[in-house]
């Protein structure tokens, strides 16, 4: 079960469900302006204590800001070394990011992911290499391509293929690429649907198939 930025007690939440808090895996992040080296740390503080916890599973830097990475990345290793956080990462980071925040950090401590938006319709082949050259987990957001590309006709054909939903294909075809894929839906149902994508695989055709369709879509941040 993955839970992203919930907001309030999220221990109520874990212990009315019957969860273990190791069963549940909780990721949030340092907003923007936020960043430098003590706004980190008490983000991170507050946001513990508004949920509750007393750790992430993730803890993230939302956005690359110029000027600010190094202090906030000493910030987010003291997390870390402070287990306030199981792991630490980045969001929305390119390449050069990643590659300045290697450099001021020595590659000391390496980021465990990167969240980014990621899906056949926006293929970042080279950002997925490097990360899997510098062993960096890629995590995908906007899976689903916020439920713009749906209906498109290759992903609707695969999907019929298999007898699988077009989401169900989406979040497969990231599985397939070594992605962590986090799917959100308000219908108990869809959230049920999404995570059932460990019974069946896709046949390498068809994830090139999929893999053909990039163009560079941005759903979320415009750049
Ligand atoms: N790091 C970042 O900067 C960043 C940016 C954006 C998002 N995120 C995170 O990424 C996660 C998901 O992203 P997202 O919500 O933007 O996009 P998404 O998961 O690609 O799409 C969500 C949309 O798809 C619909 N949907 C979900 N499952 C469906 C299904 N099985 N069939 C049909 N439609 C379905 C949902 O509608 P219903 O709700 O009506 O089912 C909703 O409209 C969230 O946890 C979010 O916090 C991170």
């Amino acid at each position: 079960m993955v839970v992203n930025q919930m907001w309030g007690k999220l221990y109520m939440v874990v212990n009315q469900s019957g969860l273990r808090r190791d069963e549940v895996f909780v990721t949030t992040k340092v907003w923007n302006s936020d960043q430098g080296y003590h706004n980190t740390i008490q983000a991170c503080e507050k946001s513990l204590r508004r949920l509750g916890l007393m750790y992430v599973d993730l803890y993230l830097i939302h956005w690359p800001v110029q000027g600010m990475g190094d202090e906030t990345w000493k910030a987010m290793t003291k997390i870390l070394q402070e287990d306030k956080a199981k792991a630490i990462g980045v969001s929305n980071y390119a390449i050069d990011d990643i590659e300045d925040l290697l450099r001021a950090s020595n590659g000391v401590i390496v980021p465990a992911v990167d969240q980014v938006e990621f899906d056949p319709f926006l293929y970042r082949k080279e950002l997925l290499q490097f990360c899997k050259e510098n062993e960096i987990q890629l995590e995908t957001y906007s899976p689903l391509t916020r439920a713009k590309r749906l209906a498109h006709g290759t992903v609707v054909k695969i999907a019929k293929k298999y007898g699988k939903s077009p989401a169900q294909i989406l979040i497969r075809w990231g599985l397939q690429h070594n992605l962590v894929v986090i799917p959100k839906s308000t219908h108990p149902d869809r959230i049920m649907e999404n995570s059932q994508v460990f019974d069946f695989q896709l046949q390498q055709d068809d994830v090139q198939s999929l893999d053909s369709l990039n163009e560079n879509l941005q759903t979320v941040f415009l750049n």
